[in-house]
Parts: C-alpha cells; structure tokens; sequence
C-alpha cells in the first residue's frame, strides 16, 4: 500500500478525537511495517497521551524499522507529556512521514529537526491540506491568537431568524438541530448574549440525546466535553435564574465589571468602550485557549460581527418557509450606504440537512482554501 493511504488512515483517527481534544490539535498516527499497520492512535483528550505514544505501545518492540505517519509534527517539547520525537526515536523508526509542519511556536520545525538528527528520514507535506482543514481553529489561534469564529444562524427563506415577538424556537428541523448539536460538541466555546440567553430561555449545552444517531453510537455521553459558554453582558441584565446557569457546564459572563453569578466565572472586558469591544474579547478567548468559536445569537451580535470583518465561517440553515415582513432580519447591520460596501462571501457548501438547506459561507477576502 501506499504512503497515501497510510496517512489517509492516520487523518480518519485523528478525526475521532474532535470532541474530545480542545485546547490541543486532533492528531493520528499509524505505524507500518512490511505493509502492515502494527500500531495506530489518535489524540483523545489534552494532557493525556499523544497519538504517536499510542501508536507506538501498540506497535511495541515491532516498531524497531517500521515507518510512522502522523498527520502533524511530533512535538518536542516537554509539556503535560514527554517529547514524541524522542518516543519514535527511543523506539527505533526508521522513516516518518508527517502532514505539516506544527505552526504553535513550540514545535514549529523542531521536532522535524530533531527527528532528522537521530538519522530518521523525515517527509514533510503528504495531505497537508486536509491537515490544515483538521486543525484550522487550534492553528488560527497559533498564528493570529485569535480564535476561529463560526457565526451560525437559523433562517426561513426570507433571511428572518425569529418572528417579532421574538418566537424563534423552531424554525428549523429535528435534523438541523441535530446538526447544530454537532457543530457546538466540537467547539471549544459557544458566544451568545444576554439578550438571546433571556429570550429564548437557551441552555447553549450540548446533549448527548440530541445528537445525531450515528455520534451517540460512538460516543458515550460522559466522553462529550461541554464547550465553555461566553455569555455577553454588558450591562448586568442576567439575574443567575436563567436556566443557562441550571446546566452544569462552564460559564463565562463578559462584563463590564465584577459581580456573582451562580456557576460562571465573570470577564472584566477592559476596553474603554460603554459595551463590550469584540476584537479584544477575542483577544482574550484566544489567551484562554479558546481555539473554536461557535456563535450563536440574534440579529444584532451577528451583524456587528459580520461588519468588523470577524467572521471566519458563516453556517445559515434556511428552512423552507417565510416568515413575512414583521419577523426579524437575519443581521443589522445599519453602515451598508452602497452595494460596493456590503459585506461579501463565497459559498464553500450547500446541503441539504432534513429538510433544510445547509449553507456555509466564508468571507470572500478569504482566499485560505479549506475543506
Ligand atoms: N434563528 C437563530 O439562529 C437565532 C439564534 C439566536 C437568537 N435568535 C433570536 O434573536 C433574537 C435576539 O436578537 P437581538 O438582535 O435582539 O439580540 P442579540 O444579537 O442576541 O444580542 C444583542 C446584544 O449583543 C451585544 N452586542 C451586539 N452588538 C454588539 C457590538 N457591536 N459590540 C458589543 N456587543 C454587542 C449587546 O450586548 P450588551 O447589551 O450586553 O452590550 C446587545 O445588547 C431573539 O428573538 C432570539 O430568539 C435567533
């Protein structure tokens, strides 16, 4: 077989650690010898093994001459666990192949170096870009500090995402829904505001019951980690007695300034401005390791998002149905004078999730190609 399909295999492993590895990368390893697979792991949760470690155990003694794939450079530092670099050393491999290169300056070409003067050949760039598609989140906080925001929204065909009173459960479909659960599992953090948190009386949790079949299968309930939830709250409007703050999860209030919340932990946003300043909340997710960002809020937190350009992702579903006139817009944004300053995207998908259409978009001066 060829050095294509072995690290194809070490990219389908690296992929079952993606609710699990926040703040670290999704990594797999496989390793080969006589074109058999005698060892292969993935990375599953942070401070825990990495997958080259489980690997290597599995391939034991055999590994001595065997080629490693790892779909990101071995590390070579010493952080929560030893260097893998000096694992596949220790154990003797003779050739590994690795995705790309680690952008988190500290590994960033060392412990390709440090592979290549042990005497091991090392090749670099095989699948790098599903590499780079794996791990886009953690790798934007590596090289900008920021986070990889998704800005998602529930929509009927008219762009609205709640009718005037503000009803918007549900406009989407079981599937949709399901679909959004997903989305959230993998996030490192979800970012609403006070004002979706009241009105829609949101947990923002994932649910292990609520997630698609196929993922409730492989996944127990107790092995789904609950991404933090960034509630934005200016002006002190949450009491402690929305149900938010009943299920049990971590909370991040984005404040102005000190206060007590049952079960969350208070973020003084320092910015001179009145409201929060969203540059420099991202700023400080990024500083929190926060790698992923999922959205969800109403009309007003999307739309100033979309307009300071801090948007990496767009995911709208549209439901087939209309909403009229008196339901709400889908984003305000009140700056657009000229066609020539709408903000513009490009599609990167559409498909159909149950009933609704699943759109993803991303903005269009971004020119990264990702899958
Ligand atoms: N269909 C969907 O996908 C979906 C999803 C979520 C919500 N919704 C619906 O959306 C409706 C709520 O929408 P909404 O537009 O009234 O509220 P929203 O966008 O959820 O929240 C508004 C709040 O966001 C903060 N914010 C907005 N722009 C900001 C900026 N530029 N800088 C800093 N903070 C900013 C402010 O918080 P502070 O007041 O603390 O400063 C503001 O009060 C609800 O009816 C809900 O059901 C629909």
């Amino acid at each position: 077989m060829s050095d294509l399909i072995y690290m194809q295999k070490a990219l389908m492993l690296a992929k079952q650690g993606r609710f699990t590895t926040s703040p670290n990368p999704n990594v797999g390893s496989v390793i080969v010898k006589d074109n058999q697979i005698i060892g292969e792991g993935y990375h599953q949760k942070a401070g825990e093994p990495h997958a080259e470690v489980h690997a290597l155990k599995m391939a034991g003694q055999e590994a001595k001459g065997a080629t490693a794939y790892v779909t990101l450079e071995p590390c070579s530092h010493f952080g929560r666990t030893p260097p893998c670099a000096d694992a596949l050393i220790d154990a003797g491999v003779k050739r590994v192949v690795v995705a790309m290169q680690d952008p988190n300056p500290a590994v960033s070409g060392k412990g390709i170096e440090r592979l290549r003067s042990a005497g091991i050949t090392v090749d670099v760039g095989l699948c790098k870009q599903e590499a780079e598609a794996l791990n886009r989140a953690f790798f934007k906080r590596m090289r900008t500090g920021l986070p990889y925001v998704q800005l998602k929204m529930a929509a009927s065909l008219d762009g609205k995402i709640a009718m005037a009173s503000g009803e918007s459960k549900w406009i989407t479909s079981t599937a949709a829904r399901q679909d959004v659960q997903t989305f959230r599992a993998q996030a490192s953090a979800i970012l609403s505001t006070h004002v979706t948190v009241k009105q829609d009386n949101a947990s923002l949790t994932v649910r292990h019951a609520d997630l698609p079949a196929a993922i409730q299968t492989d996944y127990t309930a107790s092995s789904i980690r609950q991404p933090v939830r960034v509630i934005i709250d200016s002006q002190n409007r949450l009491t402690g007695k929305e149900n938010l703050f009943k299920q049990s999860g971590e909370i991040w209030i984005i404040s102005k300034e000190e206060r007590e919340l049952p079960n969350s932990q208070i973020i003084v946003e320092p910015s001179e401005s009145e409201t929060i300043h969203l540059p420099t909340l991202l700023t400080l997710l990024g500083e929190k390791q926060i790698n992923s960002l999922w959205v969800e809020a109403g009309a007003h937190l999307a739309g100033s998002l979309i307009e300071q350009n801090l948007v990496d992702e767009l995911i709208i579903y549209y439901a087939p149905k209309l909403l009229g006139n008196n339901a709400l817009d889908m984003s305000i944004i009140p700056n657009i004078q000229k066609l020539a300053l709408a903000p513009q995207f490009k599609f990167k998908s559409i498909n159909m999730v149950g009933d609704d259409l699943r759109v993803v978009l991303t903005p269009k001066k971004d020119n990264v190609e990702d899958s």
